[in-house]
């Protein structure tokens, strides 16, 4: 665990440099706008530890597969999203020498600070370089909220002890490179480049999938308020365009510049057309400036923060910790594109390829259901609705038919691209949690045009193949679903995984009341579907029926415990809190083999499933399976503890709830697994806002309306949220003493707390 940033209510802040923990700064400062992101790397030239990284999102490659024994089955792929091109680049020259933090003499003053209120980066340090001429760096940046292909940096620099020449190469560079490419290649290939004294642009497009991106940046120059004339003096390279303006400098003088960027790409403007769109995007920023930019993008985030942010009071670690995943997750989705998503790692870093998983519907929809406008989490859901098509092929390429669909475990564009076969392939799990997440939409927000629309499809396809998967055993005289793999990835390829098949059994069943809410409600969208999709439904809804009635749920009858698949009790029971230090984490020390034979779990399995239908299962069980799973769970995916807290807050373990809260919340900023140079842990960011708002307050929707069972965790004063909830905005502050739940909007709503029902008018506050 690392400990090295400063605690503040809004602030990540680095006070003193810590090269030997750079790339974990840099990814903790990353900045992003769900279209664009950037790593919190240095402007200038920095030759220490570092990633770099630009990300636009959806632009990828499809990298090629690495195996060394290529079996039928494998993904020909692994896509990757890419780092673009380098927008924030300033080469910094002071007389003839470079500056570049790393081999400079001396770095001193140094402070880097993300501010989550406002979305942007602060750095500012002063360098002694090996010429003995002593420079204070300043900058400050952001990716713009309110135009998305933007971003601007304010970048000075202010000579300490000397007069004299200081140059500055300001540059878009996109020779960049991938740092988890597969065969070491690049992705990029030149398509042009300009330069002129003040701006320049560089077009590249991506190998095989031939994306175009086009980034293009203007600069102003000023002394001290002044604005400066300059005659920059443009160089042209491979995929490169730079302009260098050299400046007599004057001791104490500070010398300013704004670089405007934008990053458009051939997913939003023709490829013929992104030159000129980038020049008129410019334009515009260039004239509107620096400040009147900041402004308009502060403007958003005050809004997101308006309806998103969770305050604690007594508590300043765990404030910190809950913004910094409120503000990533804001910043990493925003709802605008309907064929974006969200990757594991967001816009911080290269891992998991930027990719979609499951994580989306399992763990990241909720959060924006209740803390952003409806469409964006519903933006989410149509990503896999124009995917649907893709998803009924790739099951067909693994024998499936009827228009059954299996959606990728990690897909960009549809096609499943995972680069582990034997872990998550088998993973087929994450079509329940797709529509799962429908369900959970339509029962949220009680809008059904979605389900009608289109939601209702993928529930059907989904449904078809639960029907193909499972076989019935004579043997059980119950269907069986064989060679899975659970959410707990440390068992591979097991018959009967309780999650999967209560899953499967669930969606048929829920595929039958679509059928029948569109047969009596929407009997248009019936037709349309029963037309489109050839369905026979005398055949079909029997088969689910009997199939979901007749599932096999492994069940230890003598200790009353689900069972995470059949056998899972013939494994040696050994509990984590036994198992020494040193084995730990287990994926780092044990081998693979000895993983999959123990007990050990990676992340909440048969809890998952208790989760998402806490309501058909009684205290006792809950409590009895909590207690026996989470002894075995070692939580080595970042996925795991929010369920862990949600599900020991239910049971009434407040010290375990509090425990697993903690490992979520600042998982990132504690650096907890050792990983936060790869990239933060965005997903399972909408598990630690889940851990207050569904774990410590205890929000369901029963019935249609919400319920609270909320507590205050000793170490806190106080804690609030906010939620929508059918349109209307609760405020909800769980203090010592009392509940105060106050309605912001113009809706009235009925809602109980601890059992018990309340009418709260609209503007009203009720008061426990
Ligand atoms: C987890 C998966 C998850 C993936 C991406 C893995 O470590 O086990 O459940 O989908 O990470 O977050």
């Amino acid at each position: 665990m690392k400990n090295y940033l400063k605690q503040d209510p809004w602030c990540i802040i680095e006070e003193g440099w810590h090269p030997q923990e750079n790339k974990i700064t840099e990814s903790l400062m990353s900045l992003g706008n769900g279209r664009m992101g950037q790593r919190g790397n240095f402007e200038e030239q920095f030759s220490g530890e570092t990633l770099q990284g630009n990300y636009i999102a959806g632009v990828y490659y499809p990298d090629k597969t690495r195996v060394g024994w290529w079996k039928n089955g494998y993904p020909e792929y692994f896509a990757k999203v890419l780092n673009a091109c380098n927008w924030i680049g300033i080469h910094l020259k002071v007389g003839e020498e470079e500056v570049d933090l790393h081999t400079a003499k001396h770095v001193s003053a140094f402070r880097r600070v993300l501010d989550m209120q406002g979305g942007t980066l602060f750095r500012s340090c002063e360098v002694e370089l090996n010429n003995g001429k002593q420079i204070r760096i300043e900058s400050l940046r952001f990716c713009s909220m309110a135009e998305d292909t933007a971003g601007a940096i304010k970048y000075s620099v202010t000579p300490l002890n000397f007069s004299g020449t200081i140059s500055f190469e300001v540059f878009v560079d996109g020779d960049v490179k991938n740092s988890d490419s597969n065969y070491d290649e690049k992705f990029w290939d030149a398509v042009l480049n300009d330069a002129g004294h003040n701006s320049g642009m560089v077009t590249v497009s991506t190998r095989k999938t031939n994306f175009h991106v086009c980034t293009a940046f203007a600069f102003t120059m000023y002394e001290n308020s002044v604005e400066m004339e300059f005659q920059g003096k443009p160089t042209l390279k491979d995929k490169y365009a730079g302009v260098t303006v050299n400046i007599e400098a004057k001791q104490n003088v500070t010398y300013t510049m704004y670089k405007y960027a934008v990053n458009l790409s051939s997913l939003n403007f023709s490829i013929d057309n992104l030159p000129n769109e980038a020049k008129k995007i410019l334009k515009s920023i260039t004239s509107k400036g620096f400040e009147s930019m900041l402004l308009d993008h502060q403007q958003v985030w005050a809004d997101k923060w308006a309806l998103s942010d969770i305050t604690i009071e007594g508590d300043i670690m765990a404030q910190q910790g809950i913004r910094f995943n409120i503000f990533q997750l804001n910043q990493t989705y925003t709802g605008e594109d309907a064929r974006l998503n969200i990757g594991p790692k967001g816009f911080t870093g290269e891992k998991y390829g930027g990719s979609t998983y499951w994580d989306t519907e399992a763990y990241c929809i909720p959060f924006y259901l209740s803390t952003a406008p409806e469409k964006v989490a519903r933006q989410l859901l149509l990503y896999r609705y124009n995917q649907l098509d893709k998803a009924i092929e790739n099951a067909q390429k693994l024998g499936f038919s009827n228009g059954a669909a299996l959606y990728p475990m990690v897909t960009m564009n549809g096609e499943e691209c995972h680069n582990e076969w034997e872990i998550t392939f088998e993973e087929i799990h994450r079509n329940g949690a797709i529509a799962y997440a429908i369900y959970n939409y339509t029962h949220y927000t009680a809008d059904y045009s979605y389900l009608e629309e289109a939601g209702a499809e993928v529930v059907l396809a989904i449904a078809r193949f639960w029907s193909q998967r499972v076989n019935f055993s004579t043997d059980k005289n119950k269907y069986v679903m064989l060679g899975v793999t659970g959410p707990n990835e440390y068992e591979n390829n097991v018959n009967n995984n309780w999650y999967t098949n209560y899953l499967a059994a669930w969606c048929l069943n829920f595929a039958i009341e679509v059928m029948e809410y569109l047969k009596a409600k929407s009997p248009e969208n019936y037709h349309r579907i029963v037309e489109k999709i050839k369905f026979d439904e005398t055949h079909e809804l029997k088969q689910w029926r009997t199939i979901a009635s007749n599932m096999y749920l492994p069940f230890d009858a003598k200790s009353e415990i689900i069972l995470q698949q059949e056998g899972y009790l013939d494994k040696e029971q050994i509990l984590v809190k036994d198992l020494p230090e040193s084995s730990r984490p287990l994926n780092q020390k044990w081998s693979w083999d000895r993983i999959l034979r123990s007990c050990f779990i990676k992340q909440a399995d048969v809890l998952q499933g208790i989760y998402f239908f806490e309501e058909d299962f009684d205290l006792d069980t809950i409590t009895r399976n909590f207690h026996f799973y989470e002894e075995r769970t070692v939580h080595e995916s970042s996925l795991s503890p929010c369920i862990h807290c949600i599900l020991a807050a239910k049971i009434g373990d407040y010290e375990k709830a509090y425990e697993m809260y903690l490992r979520t919340s600042r998982l990132d900023l504690d650096d907890y697994n050792n990983d936060t140079e790869d990239g933060c842990h965005i997903t399972s960011m909408a598990g630690t806002w889940l851990s207050i708002v569904q774990g410590f307050a205890g929000m369901r929707v029963v019935n249609s309306s919400l319920h609270f069972n909320p507590y205050l965790p000793q170490q806190w004063m106080q804690y609030s949220f906010k939620i929508t909830f059918r349109k209307a905005l609760l405020k909800l502050t769980i203090t010592k003493d009392r509940i105060e739940i106050e309605n912001q909007s113009g809706i009235s709503t009925v809602l109980s707390v601890y059992d018990q029902e309340y009418k709260l008018d609209a503007n009203s506050t009720l008061v426990i």
